[in-house]
């Protein structure tokens, strides 16, 4: 567990110091946030220089389908032609992800993970859910469990069995075998409730038999059409309902009075063109907010939370503090993380040292490589974007 010293920081996200500031990591967590003058003085520890640039929290990625093999760049190009998106086009990437080998799937999601990192992310949830059979479920999560022993950064595994219903009968599969099988490897247990996808009784049902394996619920509502899985996600009181973009002022309240973060995934809406979820009513609302990528070969191409974070604020009307928060603090809230998405004393030390002083470029310099340094733990793992 490793000690560093971050100094000369331009500023601390979510920390009111002035002046040059130092963050103390002791034993992987962080021990103090503190003037840089006041650093007492010790036995020698690894430093690093922020050099008057500012440090964030490590983004937290909170919706993510890192495992799958092929791709869909026909469908994209079929869409660009003005043909519109249905979930069915998944079955592709189901095709594809069967036929790939267990080292396949890892090698694609050490990729998907190490890009991640260099975009500053150090925690991302990661849904299995292409390949809908049990044996393929379970392959999937443990391809999510191998990676994560090769790439630093924390995968959080959610079972997604559930991300179609291809013929009669197969929600009692995901319930009586691969629950069972996959339940082990997972944390969370997520299903696709949509046109096209679950109807809200099949979706409760398979949530219900995940929590009675331990797994905590979680939802893709009302992404393609209003169809009632954020009032499922309520009435489970899910760790989150993810996509909300149909969601009405009725849904908002009832999630908001439930606790159910809303995870809010604004790079999907730009790829499909299916409009944007009402992010503000969800704020108005004191609901709390989670900033994702959803990254996936369907709908959402991209790991990046800066790209995320700067559509959230052109797109949402977020001010970057506000998407900040989200893309840290609210995505550690929807996978029930109390330490990191912050940096307060005792938090993971998990940080992102921009190359910018002001954090607004997030926003204001779209398409800019501005994650420099990324500390993990209290290991400096990305120096000067690149890999150390
Ligand atoms: O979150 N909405 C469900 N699943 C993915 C898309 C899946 C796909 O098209 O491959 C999503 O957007
Ligand atoms: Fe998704």
């Amino acid at each position: 567990m490793a000690d560093l010293l971050v100094r000369r920081a331009g500023a601390v996200f979510g920390h009111s110091t002035t002046g040059p500031t130092a963050i103390v990591i002791r034993n992987g967590r962080v021990a103090a946030v503190l003037p840089d003058r006041d650093v007492p003085s010790g036995p020698l520890i690894p430093e690093l220089d922020a050099g008057g640039r500012v440090v964030l929290p490590g983004f937290v990625d909170s919706h993510a389908h890192l495992v799958f093999a092929g791709d869909r760049r026909a469908e994209f190009a079929a869409r660009l032609a003005g043909q519109p998106y249905e979930a069915g086009g998944i079955m592709q990437t189901v095709e594809a992800t069967r036929a790939a080998s267990l080292d396949d799937l890892v090698a694609g999601v050490v990729e998907r993970a190490t890009a991640c990192l260099l975009d500053g992310t150090t925690t991302v949830e990661a849904k299995s859910g292409y390949a809908l059979d049990v044996e393929g479920e379970r392959r999937s999560l443990e391809a999510l469990h191998l990676a994560g022993a090769r790439v630093p950064v924390d995968i959080v595994p959610t079972f997604l069995g559930a991300h179609l219903a291809p013929y009669d009968g197969y929600v009692d599969e995901v319930v009586h075998d691969m629950l069972p099988a996959c339940a082990p490897l997972a944390r969370f247990c997520d299903a696709f409730c949509d046109e096209g996808a679950l109807s809200v009784d099949d979706a409760r049902r398979v949530l219900r038999a995940g929590c009675s394996y331990g797994l905590l619920p979680r939802l893709h509502a009302e992404e393609l059409a209003h169809s009632g899985g954020a009032r499922l996600a309520a009435e489970l009181r899910c760790a989150s309902a993810d996509h909300l973009v149909h969601a009405d002022d009725a849904d908002i309240a009832a999630l908001a009075a439930a606790g159910v973060v809303a995870v809010l995934l604004p790079a999907t809406s730009h790829c499909v063109g299916i409009g944007y979820a009402p992010a503000r009513r969800f704020l108005d609302a004191g609901a709390v907010v989670a900033l994702a990528t959803d990254c996936n070969p369907g709908t959402s191409y991209t790991t990046s939370m800066p790209f995320v974070i700067g559509l959230a604020c052109i797109e949402y009307g977020l001010t970057v503090d506000e998407a900040i928060r989200a893309a840290t603090w609210g995505g550690a809230q929807s996978l029930r993380l109390d330490d990191i998405g912050q940096l307060h004393v005792g938090a993971r030390g998990d940080l992102v040292v921009l190359d910018t002083d002001d954090w607004v470029d997030l926003a204001y310099r779209p398409g800019s490589h501005l994650v420099a340094d990324v500390v993990k733990d209290g290991v400096h793992v990305v120096c000067e974007g690149r890999l150390r």
